[in-house]
């Protein structure tokens, strides 16, 4: 990971931090959040991934279970992802402060073990806490302390060292962060974006799958513009971006439990749910469909983007109709860079495959797309999915053609690479999933992953196959990937982008060039 991918944090204490600071707790009937906890942290997590580190001496003591405050954190995660807050962990320390543990202090182990794990910047990050070793833990690991005046944290301030920032609330605490993180410069772009969205404007979008092509989801005329710009058919609706899961109840008329359950394992993240849709969302959006597909993206942009617009945003794959989705903002310039109003730039998409797309509008939950989040995830949390095929077999949302997705050179399939015959005349490029043998059949060889990983695979993609169409290339050879996990959904696109199966069953010759 490069150090500018690296991403800053926000880690919370808990007691007296997020909840009320009532002692021991045992149990989640008696969490009190604290009033502008929601809204504190919902301005704050387009920027920063959030951590909970909380100090639980009563395991220590023999006072209170393990199991008893895995429950209150749970409790707490959970109703924090309800309003689209995504806790990524939750660290506890069982120790008494003056023990001199391991966790906290003098070693802040749990910091640098998240930096580790999830590619953190913790000089640009923050700790947030009402106790001074929060603040100690801030400076041992060179992110910034924030002191809070709620819970004890009036009971200790001569301990404080001078210069640390103290805030009376969350509130507080969550504006000097913003303002004081090197990420103010990006918040200054997502509010001018967010300026162009609310006048009615096209402002292409990072978010985790893809990038998307977004307008005010309530302003006709700028959606229209997005099926101009994009040359798509009418018949083929858009997906609406929410930042919470109260924006998804404003669009729909109902949430079956099975798609809540899918939003509160998936959001933020690559699922789409396609619900009953409320009389205000314009049928532009949904090509007349009285069901509307709706999704939170995982990506800080994204999030900021749309909570600075105050309006659900409705966004395509910010590529013209039938083409590749682009993965990074270079694409959507080089394709729409003139048409639209701003894009924002936010590096190369993680995920690199578009969402998965699940319809709640029939009897049974069905599979309209493979995309980022794998069925078999999906049918672990709500038991079997129907796929609806297409006439050929794949499964489809009214957009999904045939023939999609497609690079100007023709693309054709493959299980392995080893026995096609090449046409030496030709220009010949391999889109391998892992390392070939040397071969000389090839002009150019793309690798999707060295190590076979599928994640890999995906998020290199469609860059890959855009870099083999920039060649002038007579044809691109495709190796298929096994269809399990995302290898459905590359397999998917793949089918989509081709025209031609090789088969080395075929006479000699049939298919090669
Ligand atoms: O990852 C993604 O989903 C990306 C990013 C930008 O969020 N978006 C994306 O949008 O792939 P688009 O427009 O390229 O694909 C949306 C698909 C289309 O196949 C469309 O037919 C289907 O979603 N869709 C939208 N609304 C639907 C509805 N009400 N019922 C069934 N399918 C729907
Ligand atoms: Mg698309």
């Amino acid at each position: 990971m490069t150090a500018s991918s690296l991403r800053p944090a926000v880690f919370f204490d808990r007691d007296g931090t997020l909840i009320e600071d009532h002692g021991h707790l045992r149990s989640s009937s008696d969490v009190v959040f604290y009033e502008d906890l929601f809204p504190a942290l919902q301005r704050l997590r387009s920027h920063f991934r959030f951590f909970i580190v909380t100090n639980q001496p009563g395991i220590g003591l023999g006072i209170l279970r393990q199991e008893e405050v895995e429950e209150v954190n749970r409790y707490i995660s959970e109703n924090l992802r309800r309003a689209g807050i995504e806790i990524t962990a939750v660290y506890c320390c069982p120790h008494r402060r003056d023990q001199g543990c391991q966790c906290i202090k003098p070693n802040p182990y749990f910091l640098l073990k998240a930096a580790q794990d999830f590619g953190l910047d913790l000089s640009r990050s923050f700790v947030v806490g009402d106790h001074p070793s929060d603040m100690t833990l801030a400076i041992n690991t060179g992110a910034r302390g924030v002191y809070l005046l709620t819970g004890h944290g009036k009971e200790h301030l001569e301990e404080l060292l001078p210069d640390t920032f103290i805030a009376k609330n969350l509130t507080e605490a969550a504006e000097w962060i913003l303002k004081n993180s090197i990420h103010s410069k990006g918040l200054e772009t997502v509010r001018r974006a967010a300026e162009i969205i609310r006048k009615g404007g096209l402002v292409a979008f990072p978010t985790e799958t893809v990038y998307g092509l977004g307008a005010d989801a309530f302003n006709p005329l700028a959606i229209a513009r997005i099926f101009e710009v994009k040359r798509r058919p009418y018949f083929d609706p858009l997906i609406v971006h929410v930042a919470s899961y109260g924006g998804l109840k404003k669009l729909v008329t109902a949430i079956p439990s099975d798609a809540k359950k899918l939003v509160d394992r998936f959001w933020p993240g690559p699922l789409t749910v396609v619900l009953m849709k409320r009389e205000e969302v314009p049928d532009l959006v949904t090509a007349g469909l009285s069901t509307v597909a709706i999704r939170m993206p995982d990506h800080p942009m994204a999030l900021g983007l749309i909570e600075e617009s105050e309006c659900p945003i409705a966004a395509p794959s910010a590529n013209p109709f039938g083409y590749l989705s682009p993965t990074t903002a270079e694409h959507v310039r080089d394709q729409l860079g003139d048409q639209i109003d701003d894009i924002l730039d936010g590096g190369p998409c993680e995920v690199g495959l578009e969402s998965t797309i699940i319809s709640f509008s029939g009897r049974k939950p069905s599979l309209l797309r493979p995309g980022g989040v794998p069925l078999e995830e999906i049918e672990a949390i709500i038991g079997s999915v129907e796929v609806s095929p297409d006439e050929e077999g794949r499964p489809s949302a009214p957009g999904m053609l045939p023939r999609h997705y497609a690079p100007r050179t023709p693309i054709i399939l493959a299980r392995g690479e080893k026995n096609f015959n090449s046409n030496k005349s030709k220009r010949i490029g391999l889109l391998a999933f892992q390392e070939p043998k040397p071969s000389t059949k090839f002009h150019h060889i793309e690798i999707l992953s060295k190590k076979g990983d599928f994640r890999e695979a995906a998020a290199n993609l469609f860059a890959a196959i855009r870099r083999l169409d920039s060649l002038n290339l007579d044809l691109i050879l495709a190796e298929t990937v096994p269809e399990v996990g995302l290898g459905r959904a590359i397999n998917d696109r793949l089918r989509r982008a081709s025209r031609l199966i090789y088969s080395p069953l075929q006479p000699k010759g049939d298919s090669t060039c």
